[in-house]
């Protein structure tokens, strides 16, 4: 009888350390009434666990996704929104006592950034592994695809012909100097193309088109993608390299100089012929610090499932990264293109390289 009561204490005593770990606020862990100690209850408890999120993705969309797995789990979603690098910064300086159970960040560069500091966790999920192509996962399960986007180029309809630029390398043409627009070197976007090129054609070819992208380039890099585009229609240069969502929020934005912009523009998917037009990711990784483990795979999971991934690329103009997903209308006008056969996890690895590339050659 002793023992039994004994037993009952500690089952109770781990409730109630469990219910504080899961990070569930107080008005949730009723824990003072629980009289059953049943591993059944655990788990309960355990699922009513919130998870806290650090996201550098700042859509309506998103929250409108959270919202949707907490009606179908019961399991809420608390959401830190930041810039990408400032969480990634946040999760070191945090460590281990981080709330964070989960990281969502643009970029395969940047995924592997937060990797290699030790921040992510390997996930064992078979749905995951089904729900994503291998291509654009993590080799160690660290991260994971969520949506794609392709580094496209976009060019005035009045004062470019399409068929005089059909490639990355293209740009670096002597007919296009002075004309072409494109972000700063300390943009992971750019690394990452660069390094897709350390990849697909060595590094030697990489930094020849990047020393071409600057002798050719129309001003001295500012802004966002978006920007350049609207750059082009400002007469500042021809052709811009940008993320094709940019241009679906720009169309069907509320601003009428980004519509009218963004009407201005064609698009291109660069190197048909050849490697493939580059495609990135925006992707999740579980945090090594995560407390809520399983509840925080479940909401990654759910994040790969199709009426998730529709509702993602939906109203942010992404490709989904589930292939049997449908992408959007707008998407599915500019039509199917050949993607670069690049390992998502190569560009990774060679950020760091690609970074030195483009500070060889003056990419500001
Ligand atoms: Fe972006």
């Amino acid at each position: 009888m002793k023992s039994k009561l004994f037993i009952g204490f500690i089952a109770m005593i781990s409730i109630i350390i469990l219910g504080a770990c899961g990070g569930a606020s107080e008005e949730d862990t009723d824990t003072s009434e629980s009289d059953t100690t049943s591993e059944e209850q655990v788990t309960q408890d355990k699922e009513q666990g919130e998870i806290n999120l650090y996201t550098g993705r700042h859509y309506d969309t998103d929250d409108q996704l959270y919202e949707e797995f907490t009606k179908e789990t019961g399991i809420k979603v608390n959401v830190i929104k930041g810039k990408d690098d400032e969480l990634i910064a946040r999760l070191e300086r945090e460590g281990e006592a981080s709330e964070a159970d989960l990281f969502i960040t643009a970029d395969a560069g940047r995924l592997h950034r937060a990797k290699s500091k030790d921040l992510l966790q390997s996930v064992d999920s078979d749905i995951l592994a089904e729900n994503i192509p291998e291509k654009y996962r993590d080799d160690d399960n660290t991260w994971f695809g969520l949506t794609k986007r392709a580094r496209i180029i976009a060019y005035d309809k009045d004062r470019v012909r399409p068929e005089d630029i059909q490639s990355y390398e293209d740009l670096t043409k002597e007919a296009f100097k002075g004309k072409v627009l494109i972000r700063s070197s300390e943009n992971v976007y750019n690394q990452s193309l660069v390094a897709s090129f350390i990849v697909e054609n060595g590094e030697e070819e990489a930094k020849k088109w990047a020393q071409g992208i600057v002798n050719n380039m129309a001003r001295e890099p500012k802004g966002g993608d978006r920007d350049q585009a609207i750059a082009i229609v400002a007469g500042e240069g021809d052709v811009a390299v940008m993320n094709t969502y940019y241009l679906g929020l720009m169309l069907n934005s509320e601003e009428e100089e980004q519509v009218k912009a963004a009407e201005q523009l064609g698009v291109i998917f660069p190197n048909q012929d050849t490697t493939g037009t580059h495609v990135n990711i925006s992707g999740i990784g579980l945090t090594a610090s995560s407390k809520n483990k399983d509840n925080a795979i479940k909401f990654m999971e759910f994040l790969t499932t199709e009426d998730a991934q529709k509702l993602f690329s939906g109203a942010n103009y992404e490709y989904p990264v589930n292939p049997s997903v449908e992408p959007a209308d707008l998407l599915k006008s500019w039509g199917e293109f050949k993607e670069q056969d690049v390992e998502l996890t190569e560009l990774g690895e060679n950020n760091e390289q690609a970074i030195k590339i483009m500070n060889e050659v003056g990419w500001k």
